[in-house]
């Protein structure tokens, strides 16, 4: 069979990143290999994000720019899956006349079929049927011909899809269907895949992880992490997201209790005000927040905790958002994410009076951001002279340019004599440090093992470090690892 190339757009979150694997995965069986060269692809994808009008913006930027293309190469198929598909559906279709398939946030398993349909009889297909049930697809394989990773040491594994939260202003519970869970077997049963392709630390993604197998009577998901704690070869465990009001003691201990489960929890606020948070329908207080953000912090001193704001949601007054920034100073958080608060289509507070104009929400963005950048800085100098086990992702961004891609080929005597290499601490921060190209004689070797660098340098977004040849005790697990 032909080898056909497929390229793969993805926006918005790692949830969207793990799906583009399966994407790539499923079509494998129609001999597509995946391609980072537009003018390559046979088939081309774009995996959607319906979160903030932003993103949605970004997905018919992109449709607009392969008009040319089709025109050129009218055998290419193009195709939209994720959430504007889900919401959309065959109004994309109307939109974009060159546009083959719209697939749906469910519907990555009938995929291949969809696509081999098109290919025989060029018909337009759009499938956003949804279920409640998650229907698996073997293995994630690395499939990216050429891709600009190499070797993966990070992955990703979704637990859990859809929510059934609907805080008023996510367009999620809509898009991503009700809350699932997938069976702690098939969830082990990934990982130890992902462990034998390289993969030493892993991401179990789902909406709310915190309500992880309740519905289906499945373990929780604090035991779910003590079975991923206890697989081989995995050296780092992280988890996204957890909802506020469903943070339990267990998964607070559970930092205590799993060594691989790594220092820092993602904890979205959304807003400091009672009163902004009860519209939100968020189902929890400022108090009670505050006292979650406490009893993590007395379980585990060191742990590093990061959240999500939205500014000028519908009726944010200026005190709403004063009590916003004070929250701010109050928890000081590691490092946070704030958007601007736009509507969604079925959103609730989409139907909301008093919405905030733009240049307002957007003063209150950078207010919010300022503040953070100040904190972060601080936070981040603190750590100077410190040393921290850094896991190596691989070669620096500065160094991609010109080095071979990590953990693909051995390094040979005619590259620079300090090498820039990039890794992250437990508590997520990244550190690039340097290496003498002659200490270490194999970015395989290198890529995927955890090291002490002694910070020397801080940045609001990075830090910078020497490394210290003293290798750290092995974690539990990095004894079977062979690079
Ligand atoms: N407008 C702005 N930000 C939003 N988010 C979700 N929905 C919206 C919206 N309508 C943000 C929240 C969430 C993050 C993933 O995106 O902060 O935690
Ligand atoms: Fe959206 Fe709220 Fe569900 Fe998060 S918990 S996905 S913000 S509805």
């Amino acid at each position: 069979m032909k080898t056909k190339y497929l390229y793969i757009n993805t926006i918005g979150c790692q949830m969207n990143v793990y799906d583009s694997d399966k994407i790539a995965n499923s079509l494998l069986s129609l001999n597509y290999k995946a391609t980072e060269n537009l003018k390559k692809a046979d088939l081309i994808i774009v995996n959607t994000c319906a979160i903030r009008e932003k993103a949605e913006q970004k997905v018919f930027s992109f449709l607009g720019r392969l008009a040319g293309l089709k025109r050129k190469k009218p055998g290419l198929i193009i195709g939209v899956g994720g959430c504007v598909a889900q919401q959309e559906g065959k109004k994309i279709l109307e939109r974009v006349p060159y546009l083959d398939v719209v697939f749906g946030t469910h519907a990555i398993p009938r995929l291949p079929e969809i696509v081999e349909r098109v290919e025989l009889k060029k018909s337009r297909i759009v499938d956003i049927g949804m279920t409640d049930q998650i229907v698996e697809i073997e293995s994630v394989a690395d499939s990216l011909e050429n891709g600009p990773k190499g070797r993966k040491v990070s992955d990703f594994v979704t637990i859990m899809q859809g929510c059934d939260n609907f805080c008023t202003y996510c367009v999620v519970p809509y898009v991503r269907g009700r809350e699932t869970s997938r069976s702690p077997e098939k969830i082990v049963n990934e990982i130890e895949g992902l462990v034998n392709s390289g993969v030493r630390e892993v991401t179990l993604l789902g909406q709310n992880v915190n309500s992880y197998g309740k519905k289906e009577g499945l373990c929780s998901f604090s035991e779910l992490l003590a079975l991923v704690n206890e697989i081989d070869g995995i050296l780092r465990i992280r988890f996204t997201t957890s909802h506020p009001k469903d943070l339990s003691d267990d998964l607070i201990y559970a930092f205590k209790e799993n060594e691989k489960l790594c220092r820092h929890i993602h904890l979205p606020v959304q807003s400091g005000s009672d009163r902004v948070l009860k519209r939100m329908n968020r189902k929890y207080t400022r108090a009670l927040y505050l006292e979650k953000i406490d009893k993590l912090r007395n379980i585990c001193p060191d742990i590093s905790i990061t959240s999500d704001f939205i500014t000028g949601f519908p009726g944010e007054t200026k005190a709403d958002f004063k009590e916003t920034l004070d929250l701010i100073k109050t928890v000081e958080y590691e490092g946070l994410f704030a958007f601007k608060y736009s509507d969604r289509p079925n959103a609730k507070a989409t139907l909301f009076a008093q919405k905030i104009p733009d240049q307002e929400k957007k003063e209150r963005l950078k207010k919010l951001l300022d503040l953070q950048e100040v904190i972060s800085r601080k936070k981040n100098q603190a750590l100077v002279g410190s040393t921290q086990e850094i896991l190596v992702e691989g070669f620096s961004k500065k160094m991609s340019s010109v080095l071979p891609r990590a953990g693909e080929t051995k390094i040979n005597e005619s590259l620079p004599n300090n090498i820039q290499w990039t890794g992250r601490t437990s508590a997520n921060k990244i550190v690039n440090f340097n290496l003498e190209s002659s200490s270490v004689s194999c970015g395989e070797t290198f890529t995927g093992s955890i090291v002490n660098v002694e910070i020397e340098k801080a940045f609001s977004h990075s830090l910078w470090g020497k490394y210290l040849k003293l290798e750290p005790a092995p974690l539990k697990g990095e004894e079977s690892y062979a690079a």
